[in-house]
């Protein structure tokens, strides 16, 4: 198994290119199945997620190529012949929910196992299936299976008013509903921009939606989508995971390809701390105003707020900067199991229910450490950016899943990183 070794050094500065959103690709592939001709995607991330969703389509029947180097996926559901989301895969990638809608839009069924928990949290589906049952969906759990079927006529168009905003079952109801019969609405959807990314991509099929990147967004049905060519939104998690860097390390980087409106509260949250965030054409460029970086209070929100996915690297910051932070996770349950580990290399956290206090440290020192999701991962090579010594960072696999070349793009600007192949 790999680590990945950080010593902590001097400022960083040079250009970081961001990569295309893992979150976004990984709702764009299943909308293959919606549709008997092809879609292309362009700009999609080099990831181990990417590469459990291209076999999962690969077992339903799609083709999936990867071509220019991983960066474009060439997928045909021309000849569907699979209906079936199988445990194996499914516990991998929770990200395999999203083939249900798809699937049972166009074939008219599909058995797809249910995720199970996960590291941050229960992280139910309830709200996907509620969805697909407002379209005429007749579901059945059974032997830790979704067995759906579509009635006679094929899905038929509903209202589905969310009870909390879920990206997933947003993704999910958006694409079934491509297909439904009549018109849809979904109230309080998510307006996240990987939601906006799949509407114009299935907008570029030949479906009719409107309302997205607000809370209601309306589909009305058509009988079949074509095929098309998208290019994946850029990844705002890996541009703000970025960003933190030379504010941890000190020193100036470019986030090539990155844009303020994918990260507006996360930019206006990091200025707060004493960031300088600069857009230019180039993409963001970001260093520390002046001085040290200062404490602040986070909260957690869907979209416009301040993301999840950015909360554990956000942590990473705070347990240098001056004066006690308290950051409030309501989204998931678990999320902060990046606390402990962070303790082991000196940070002061005091971690109660959603709640997390941190006192900023003058400095934190390098330690073995590993974490148990990709984001708190991120979050402790970021600390090791600027920690005092070596840190190792164990189960790399969690990475992988979700920064593509992070030694390569943190080397570029100067950090001293490597990734060691380990025995065991
Ligand atoms: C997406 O997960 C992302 N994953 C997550 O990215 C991200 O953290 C999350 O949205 C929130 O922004 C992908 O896009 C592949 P949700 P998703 O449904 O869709 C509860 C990362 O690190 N819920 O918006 O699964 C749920 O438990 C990650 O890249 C239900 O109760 O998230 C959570 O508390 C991990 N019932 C909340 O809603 C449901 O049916 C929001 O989850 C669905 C969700």
């Amino acid at each position: 198994m790999d680590s990945i070794i950080v010593t902590g050094g001097g400022p960083l500065s040079g250009t970081i290119p961001i990569a295309g959103a893992k979150n976004a690709c990984l709702t764009l592939m299943p909308a293959t199945l919606l549709s008997d001709e092809p879609l292309t995607l362009t700009n999609a991330p080099r990831l181990s997620d990417i590469r459990t969703m291209s076999q999962l389509l690969g077992s339903l029947g799609a083709e999936v190529s990867s071509l220019s180097d991983g960066l474009v996926l060439a997928m045909s559901s021309h000849d569907l012949n699979g209906e079936r989301a199988d445990y194996d895969i499914v516990r991998k990638m929770r990200a395999s929910i999203l083939v249900l809608g798809p699937l049972l839009a166009r074939q008219g069924r599909a058995v797809v196992s249910l995720p199970g928990g996960c590291a941050i949290g229960a992280r139910p589906v309830d709200l996907h299936l509620k969805a697909l049952e407002a379209m005429g969906a007749e579901l059945e759990l059974r032997d830790g299976y979704v067995h759906a079927k579509a009635p006679s006529g094929g899905l038929h168009g509903g209202i589905v008013d969310f009870p909390f905003v879920s990206v997933g079952a947003t993704e999910n109801a958006l694409m079934a509903a491509t297909l439904a019969r009549g018109t849809t609405v979904l109230k309080n959807a998510a307006q996240e921009p990987e939601i906006v990314d799949l509407v114009h991509c299935l907008q570029a099929m030949g479906a009719q939606i409107s309302g997205e990147g607000t809370d209601t967004i309306e589909i009305q049905g058509v009988d079949r989508l074509h095929g098309a060519t998208h290019r994946v939104v850029t990844d705002r998690i890996e541009l703000g995971t970025y960003m933190l860097a030379p504010l941890v390390a000190g020193g100036e980087v470019t986030l090539g390809g990155g844009r303020r409106n994918l990260l507006d509260a996360f930019c206006t949250k990091i200025e707060e701390a004493g960031a300088e965030v600069t857009e230019s054409d180039a993409g963001l460029t970001v260093k520390r105003a002046n001085g040290p970086m200062q404490a602040v209070d986070v909260e957690t929100q869907p979209f416009p707020g301040f993301p999840t996915d950015l909360q554990a690297q956000m942590m990473a910051l705070l347990c240098t900067a001056q004066g006690t932070s308290v950051l409030e996770e309501k989204i998931f349950e678990n999320r902060f199991m990046h606390a402990p580990e962070l303790i082991r290399m000196g940070a002061e956290i005091d971690v109660h229910g959603g709640h997390a206090t941190v006192t900023g440290v003058d400095k934190l020192k390098g330690a073995p450490v590993m974490a148990t999701d990709l984001r708190a991962s991120v979050s402790l090579i970021l600390a090791g950016l600027a920690a005092q010594g070596e840190t190792r960072v164990g189960r790399v696999y969690h990475l992988d899943r979700g920064y593509e070349h992070v030694v390569a793009k943190l080397r570029g600007v100067g950090a001293n990183i490597e990734r060691i192949k380990e025995d065991g």
